[in-house]
C-alpha cells in the first residue's frame, strides 16, 4: 500500500518502520520537510518526505498520529482525501483533544471529506508498535469504524507490522470505546506501576 504517516513521532515512526520493512511504499507528511520528528525514518526502505498535502496525494492510506489537540487542525490540513481510507490512531488525554469532540476521529470525520475513517493503532503504546512480540506470541490490535474497506486495510497493516491479530470491535459508536481502552492500557502501565512492557491478546476456548 502508499500509505501517508501524518505526524512522524513515537507512534508514527514505529508503524512507518514496521509497515517500511513489510514492502509499503511510506509518504512521510510533515510541515517542514527539512526539520521533523523521525527524520532518520529517511533511512527505511520505501520511505520518503513530503509537506502533508503532497503525502496525502501519493497515498491510499493516511494514518493520523499527532497529538490530539491537533486533530481537527490536522485534518483540515490534509486537502483531497475522498475515497482514501483514514487511520485514526489518536486519544484525548486529560481532556486536551479538539473541542467539541469526546474523540478524535468523529473529528476527522467533521473535518475532511473522507468517509472511510477508522480507529486502530491507539490502544497499545508505541514500544508494543516496535516490538509486538512477548515471547513466543504477538500482542493484538483492535479496530472500529463503519468503513469495511477502512477496516480491512487496518486489518492487513496490523499484521504487516507484527500483531497476532486484529480483532473488529464494531462502529463509529466504537470509537469512544477504543479510546477507554486505550486509557485502561495507560492506567495499568503508568499508574498502576506495569510499566510500558505489557500488552493485551484475547484468548479463546
Ligand atoms: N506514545 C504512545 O505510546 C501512544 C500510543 C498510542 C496512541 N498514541 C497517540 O498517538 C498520538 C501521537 O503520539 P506520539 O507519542 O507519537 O506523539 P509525538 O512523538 O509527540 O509525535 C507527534 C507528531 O505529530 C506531529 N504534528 C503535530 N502537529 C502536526 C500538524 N499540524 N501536522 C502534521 N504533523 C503534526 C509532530 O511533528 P512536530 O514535532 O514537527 O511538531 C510529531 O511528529 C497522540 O494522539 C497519542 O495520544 C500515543
Amino acid at each position: 500500500m502508499n500509505i501517508a504517516i501524518i505526524g512522524t513521532g513515537n507512534v508514527g515512526g514505529a508503524l512507518a518502520t514496521q509497515w517500511a520493512k513489510a514492502g509499503h511504499h511510506i509518504f512521510l507528511g510533515v510541515q517542514d520537510t527539512q526539520s521533523f520528528k523521525g527524520i532518520a525514518l529517511l533511512s527505511n526502505p520505501n520511505t520518503t518526505v513530503q509537506h502533508v498535502q503532497e503525502a496525502v496525494n501519493a497515498a491510499d492510506v493516511i494514518l493520523i498520529a499527532a497529538p490530539a489537540t491537533a486533530a481537527a487542525r490536522v485534518a483540515q490540513s490534509l486537502g483531497e482525501t475522498g475515497g482514501k481510507i483514514i487511520i485514526d490512531a489518536m486519544n484525548i488525554v486529560g481532556n486536551r483533544g479538539p473541542l467539541g469532540f469526546s474523540n478524535t476521529a468523529d473529528a476527522i470525520l467533521a473535518n475532511t471529506e473522507a468517509t472511510d475513517v477508522v480507529k486502530c493503532f491507539n490502544t497499545t503504546g508505541f514500544n508494543n508498535m516496535q516490538n509486538p512480540n512477548y515471547g513466543d506470541q504477538a500482542i493484538d490490535a483492535f479496530v472500529a469504524g463503519d468503513s469495511v474497506r477502512g477496516k480491512e486495510a487496518a486489518i492487513q497493516l496490523a499484521l504487516d507490522a507484527g500483531f497476532g491479530a486484529c480483532y473488529d470491535i464494531g462502529g463509529n459508536d466504537k470509537f469512544d470505546l477504543m479510546e477507554q481502552f486505550a486509557f485502561f492500557w495507560i492506567n495499568l502501565a503508568m499508574f498502576q506501576g506495569q510499566g510500558r512492557e505489557i500488552g493485551f491478546k484475547l484468548l479463546k476456548r
